[in-house]
């Protein structure tokens, strides 16, 4: 027993503080978790995942740091991580040193988000082995490069918007289109490609876990494998492999579950935008129109915050417009559970990638509605590579909404997609089984410690 106790070795985990990125980071901290690992979370203030009592196996940290709450409101997503890694490059170090001068376990490897470079420095500097995991896919990691190798070659001409016919390809990315790279709708292609090029640098990491799967995207993480030199290890989908513990930063609206039990098998339509994605009012207001007059059964989140400018409730914003029946409106909704559940027929969403990694993993086709980033990216292959759904680009009116959902719905189309997500989920659900290839993965990583 004892003997045991002192081989125990810990791994340091560092998500990025956001809720597309703790998740994934609790997932993959729990696979580890159960394969013997100690788990530390080194953490900042901002957007603090309180640990609950599904985590209390977990030691958390904190990286001092004096973000106002307010940052990621006033500064968006991509000129806030470039302070936070500012900010934390220095605190960190410190933090780090504190943290080990009182350990008795031996430190297996420090893993970070990929957008948290700041940590390969202190790591470095405790010469602890460091692991980069990046919550994106393969794919988007290989459109991020081409947008920094583009930007250095011909600068912003190549990435503004209007500079290059709507359709046209990037060379070596088929099929994605110049307007599908992931620039931000927050922020400068300049501040986007800074970001970019530090999260695409592997500075001393000895390899990549990746929060994907090797039959979605097999060349993506060959071009990645090329690029990095270093081992990657695609271990997704990561809420496939472990249960997920409670990570959501919002509270869950458990009471849409009752209502979907109530619905048809296979007849609700599940719309969601994500963590950070914001809609104007007057899209909000056509988005109703169309699923009402869609007549499809609708399960709809509206995160508080997500609507520029307004400050309404979503009883006060719908005032004017009669939900029936058979739409049920919530702030936040326990998504896993709500796709997993029998009445759920298709899922509206921005395709941020663990959406689309929820939705493929229970067959659910999708309506891709991408804001920003890689879920231009995800939207694009999951319509033209996977082929289990449809992107709606333009503007967003109320007979583009019905058509879509009634593409979706009711037409042999849309049951066509459902067929291939089924065939999809069952090759996801082999993966992280014994012999599949992401199940493999995270044993090879393992034995690497
Ligand atoms: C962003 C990026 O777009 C994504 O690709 C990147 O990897 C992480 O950051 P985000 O807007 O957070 O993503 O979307 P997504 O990656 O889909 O994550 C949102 C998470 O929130 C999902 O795990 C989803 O299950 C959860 N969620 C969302 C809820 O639990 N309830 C809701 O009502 C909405």
């Amino acid at each position: 027993m004892e003997e045991k106790q002192e081989r125990r070795k810990r791994i340091v985990l560092i998500p990025a503080p956001a809720q597309g990125h703790i998740s994934p980071m609790m997932q993959l901290a729990r696979a580890l978790h159960l394969k013997g690992f100690s788990i530390t979370v080194a953490q900042t203030k901002f957007n603090y995942l309180n640990p609950s009592k599904d985590l209390a196996d977990f030691q958390f940290i904190t990286i001092p740091e004096s973000l106002p709450a307010s940052d990621l409101k006033d500064l968006g997503p991509v000129w806030f991580l470039i302070k936070i890694n500012k900010e934390c490059e220095v605190s960190f170090k410190k933090c780090l040193g504190q943290f080990l001068a009182q350990q008795q376990e031996e430190i297996a490897c420090v893993i970070y988000d990929e957008f948290m470079y700041f940590a390969e420095a202190a790591a470095k500097e405790f010469k602890l082995p460091k692991v980069i995991f990046s919550t994106e896919n393969a794919t988007a990691f290989a459109c991020r490069s081409a947008m920094c190798k583009l930007y250095a070659k011909d600068g912003l001409a190549p990435l503004k918007e209007g500079c290059r016919s709507e359709e046209e390809l990037v060379p070596e990315l088929h099929p994605i289109r110049y307007k599908d790279l992931p620039t931000s709708a927050f922020a400068p292609v300049e501040a986007s490609v800074e970001v970019f090029k530090n999260s695409c640098e592997k500075g001393t990491a000895s390899s990549m876990i990746i929060n994907t799967v090797r039959c979605l995207e097999i060349s993506s993480l060959e071009r990645l494998q090329q690029e990095l030199k270093i081992p990657i290890y695609p271990v997704g989908p990561l809420h496939m492999v472990s249960s997920a513990p409670s990570t959501s930063l919002l509270e869950e609206n458990e009471s849409c579950i009752d209502w979907l039990d109530k619905q048809k098998p296979s007849s609700v339509i599940y719309i969601s935008l994500g963590s950070f994605t914001l809609m104007e009012t007057k899209e909000v207001l056509e988005m109703a129109f169309g699923l009402v007059s869609s007549n499809q059964y609708f399960l709809w989140a509206i995160r508080p915050g997500s609507i520029v400018g307004s400050e309404l409730s979503n009883e006060e914003l719908f005032s004017t417009i009669e939900i029936p029946d058979r739409g049920y409106i919530v702030k936040w909704a326990p998504q896993k559970q709500v796709l997993a559940h029998p009445a759920i027929r298709a899922f509206w969403s921005h395709c941020g990638w663990n959406s689309t990694l929820e939705s493929m993993g229970e067959g659910i086709p999708m309506i891709c509605r991408p804001f920003t980033t890689d879920q231009k990216v995800n939207a694009r292959y999951v319509e033209c590579v996977w082929r289990v759904g449809v992107h709606v680009e333009g503007e967003l009116e109320r007979g583009v909404v019905e058509r879509a959902v009634r593409r979706l719905m009711v037409d042999q189309e849309g049951e066509e997609m459902k067929i291939r997500a089924l065939s999809l989920k069952e090759k996801l659900r082999a993966s992280v089984l014994p012999g599949g290839s992401s199940h493999k993965s995270l044993n090879d990583f393992i034995k690497t410690l």
